[in-house]
């Protein structure tokens, strides 16, 4: 099938890429290169041997977003996961991240109407339920007031997407909240390329091991956990990058119960910051150097997903445990 990947030399998209190759399908890559580069396409093509059409179009661009499917007729299916994700810059920065990732999904919709596109699936996070009172988090869960403009634009996508499907028969969704996305393509040919002083711990993680931070500071060890530290569900990337095969082959081939649907990504088990800084030490026999902080401001205290929906129903299940994980991390790392 022909699956527009928007995104697609981003971290999440390039591994799906990867992932919808070796399913069988023919990823045809939308990026702008806002964060990541074109030589992400070597390394899909290294992993799998294949050359995949590559636009460099912003898909907030409606006329140049739009050429891409004249370009490439028979686009059945779109994985949207081109937007803005940092959230301490989407505090400072609101307008970019409503422009980019209001109009981005707005764009998408509205090409799939005009071009016959039916599938949309969409990268969705666990940010929706902010701090949820029972843990594991079902897809149930309220949704919490956003604490980030980059949180709300997840809400208010997901509130796009439904209003779009409910008024159109030809299209459906799959909208995956995602838990923390960490580690790298076994290869080591793809991985997460954070430019500038990464936010998230892994990222963080790896270059204090690499040396190029000289410290990784916890931040907050006084929270309401067994260590104190915040516990979140870690997801293998490529683990993650699945989930997306088994979203639109559903759609495609009509299993979906109601037009959009909501899944929770996760492995199911929550991890501590601590409990990280040490799994990663032992599987890498590297010592981190590390300090206690002050907490961030914004962060949850701890959250997991329960997976079950999306085990039974979408047929998919986090594979890779934690120590792989990291090893993939750090082996990617090591090649930068
Ligand atoms: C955040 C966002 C999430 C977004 C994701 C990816 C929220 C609530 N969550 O996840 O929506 O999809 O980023 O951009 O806004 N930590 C440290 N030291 C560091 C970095 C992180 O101790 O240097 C801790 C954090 O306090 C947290 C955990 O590590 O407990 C994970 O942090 P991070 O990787 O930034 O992800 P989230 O904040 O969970």
């Amino acid at each position: 099938m022909k699956i527009l990947v928007t995104g697609g030399t981003g971290y999440i998209g390039s591994h799906t890429v990867v992932e919808l190759i070796e399913a069988g399908h023919e990823p045809v890559i939308v990026d702008n290169l806002s964060n990541s580069k074109e030589s992400v396409l070597d390394g899909i093509y290294g992993i799998t041997g294949r050359k995949v059409p590559f636009y460099n179009v912003d898909c907030t661009d409606l006329e140049a977003f739009g050429s891409v499917f004249e370009a490439e007729p028979g686009i059945k299916a779109i994985i949207h996961f081109a937007a803005s994700k940092a959230v301490g810059e989407s505090v400072k920065e609101p307008l970019k991240y409503y422009r980019n990732n209001l109009t981005g999904i707005i764009n998408v919709l509205e090409c799939m109407k005009r071009y016959g596109a039916s599938s949309l699936v969409f990268s969705s996070s666990c940010t929706v339920y902010g701090q949820p009172e029972e843990l594991p988090v079902t897809e149930e869960a309220p949704i919490q007031p956003a604490l980030s403009p980059y949180g709300n634009t997840k809400q208010i996508c997901e509130e796009i997407i439904r209003d779009t499907v409910s008024s159109c028969n030809t299209l459906h969704a799959v909208m995956l909240r995602y838990f923390n996305p960490i580690g790298a393509h076994e290869s080591a040919l793809i991985g997460e390329l954070p430019l500038g002083v990464p936010q998230n711990l892994i990222p963080y993680v790896t270059q204090t091991a690499a040396g190029i931070r000289e410290c990784l500071t916890v931040f907050g060890n006084d929270y309401d956990t067994p260590d104190g530290s915040c516990i979140r569900d870690y997801i293998n990337v490529t683990d993650l990058a699945k989930a997306h095969i088994k979203a639109v082959e559903r759609m495609e081939s009509g299993k979906q119960k109601q037009n959009v649907e909501v899944f929770n990504i996760g492995t199911g088990v929550g991890t501590s910051v601590f409990e990280i800084i040490k799994t990663f030490e032992d599987v890498t026999g590297v010592k981190l150097n590390y300090k206690v902080g002050p907490r961030r401001e914004g962060d949850i205290e701890k959250v997991w997903a329960d997976a079950s929906y999306a085990n039974n129903e979408l047929g998919w299940k986090a594979e890779k445990d934690m120590r792989e994980t990291l090893a993939s991390a750090w082996k990617w790392q090591t090649t930068l």
